[in-house]
């Protein structure tokens, strides 16, 4: 069973909307999967996701208001496969988190997309609501490609 770890910032808006579309996506296909997400920040642990990005997945089939948010650990390193990071700053704030002995494969979640022609999920939580639903794309292309990637790996 693959298990995926998806990181953003504050793990209310990006990287929750990842797991969800993620767990949709495998589900459907029928891969055994185990997925979460978590931020590297802590202004927002405990909390449910952000209501826009709750009602932006809802309005395509996806739920996440089971979701809470949590800060990730260098134990996730361990407990986790693959981690995600949603843009460029998530990752080298998890290259300095990843502890030396190795563990979980480490990237952009967009470097399985490069048809999308971006490198970063952009944050959502300052700008306007359209932003959630640009999100989404971008997470359902790359949800798409990571799908394809462990089926092909068996
Ligand atoms: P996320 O968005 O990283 O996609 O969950 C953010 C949520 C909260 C904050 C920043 C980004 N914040 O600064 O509180």
């Amino acid at each position: 069973m693959a298990r995926i770890l998806f990181v953003c910032l504050g793990n209310i808006c990006r990287s929750p909307t990842a797991e969800a579309v993620f767990a949709a996506k495998a589900a459907a296909a029928g891969l055994d999967v185990a997925v979460d997400s978590a931020g590297t920040g802590t202004w927002h642990v405990g909390h449910p996701p952000d209501r826009r990005a709750t009602a932006a997945a809802a309005r395509r089939g996806y739920r996440m208001d089971h979701i809470r948010a949590r800060q990730v650990g260098a134990g996730d390193f361990r407990d986790f496969d693959h981690v995600f990071a949603m843009d460029r700053s998530n990752l080298r704030d998890l290259e300095r988190l990843r502890p030396a002995s190795g563990g979980a494969k480490l990237g952009l979640f967009l470097s399985l997309a490069p048809d999308v022609g971006e490198d970063d999920v952009p944050d959502p939580y300052y700008g306007e609501d359209g932003g959630f639903d640009r999100v989404l794309d971008l997470l359902e292309a790359a949800g798409d490609a990571l799908v394809e990637q462990l089926r092909r790996a068996g």
